[in-house]
């Protein structure tokens, strides 16, 4: 799909992932709608994608985004404002490196509002402006971790296995109406926001490979966008570890215990 001249709403714009997509969008599109709780974090990120594109409308909403109320009334305020969304990016969401069983409940709510809750309200929520676009595409930012069991991200791996299935789910339904999906089951960014959010922090090993550049993975999801892709692997050679996982589920389990501290 085209995206000049498009409008594009992006949750978590001020993150590292965020704000990378937002650069890119800013560069083609003719509105960004963007979504984050930090109004200085959108102060700065308005200004630098005017620098850009000093065409470019920016609407901006400040909000919690586990806050299921406040997601409705955003969605409220983006449809009175908005005729059309052509692409609406999911992708603000917080990780944790604790154990699901010693976790905190109200934590790992918040946790599973922020990733799985929130996609859902604004997928449904603003439907109606997806389909009043010719073509438009809902973009869900995943995880490996979503595919594989890892110890002590269970909350992170299962408010993301949802969002998998969400995308699963639309990808069929959405053929109906024109609205495509693109599902991004990716791996580790070398994003120190991500680490500094995490809901737990210090059980797991940290990880220093196996890192992939911020704005790489921007670059590939705008490039997934204009191919019309509806799942991508970032980076590529993860799918083959996920299907070892499969295929060797059990006997990998026993290596994955070795990454708790
Ligand atoms: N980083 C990785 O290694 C990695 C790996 C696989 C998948 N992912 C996924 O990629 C996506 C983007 O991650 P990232 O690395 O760019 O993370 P990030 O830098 O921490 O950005 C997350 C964004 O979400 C916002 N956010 C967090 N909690 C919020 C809340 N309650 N209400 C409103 N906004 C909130 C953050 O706001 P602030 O700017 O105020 O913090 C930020 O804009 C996430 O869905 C993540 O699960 C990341």
């Amino acid at each position: 799909m085209k995206i000049n001249n498009k409008c594009a709403l992006v949750t978590g714009a001020t993150g590292g992932l965020g704000t990378a997509l937002c650069r890119m969008l800013a560069k083609d599109c003719k509105k960004l709608i963007l979504l984050a709780r930090n109004r200085d974090k959108i102060g700065h990120l308005e200004k630098k994608l005017k620098s850009l594109n000093a065409h470019v409308r920016i609407e901006s909403h400040i909000l919690d985004l586990s806050d299921g109320k406040a997601v409705k009334k955003t969605i409220e305020v983006i449809k009175t404002s908005n005729k059309r969304i052509d692409v609406l990016i999911n992708n603000a969401g917080i990780g944790t490196h604790g154990s699901l069983l010693s976790s905190n409940t109200e934590d790992v709510e918040k946790l599973m509002d922020l990733n799985l809750h929130t996609p859902l309200l604004l997928s449904l929520g603003l439907k109606e402006l997806l389909y009043s676009a010719d073509e438009s595409y809902l973009v869900n930012i995943g995880t490996v971790a979503e595919q594989i069991a890892m110890p002590v991200m269970g909350a992170y791996s299962v408010s993301k296995s949802g969002l998998y299935m969400l995308s699963r789910v639309l990808a069929i339904e959405g053929r109906k109406k024109n609205l495509k999906i693109l599902h991004v089951t990716l791996g580790p960014m070398n994003n120190k926001n991500f680490d500094n959010n995490l809901l737990a922090k210090g059980e797991l090993k940290k990880n220093t490979v196996f890192k992939t550049d911020t704005d790489k993975v921007a670059e590939k999801i705008i490039l997934g966008i204009r191919r019309n892709r509806r799942h991508l692997t970032i980076p590529f050679y993860f799918s083959v570890v996920i299907c070892l996982d499969r295929l060797f589920g059990r006997t990998l389990d026993q290596f994955k215990l070795r990454m708790l501290k």
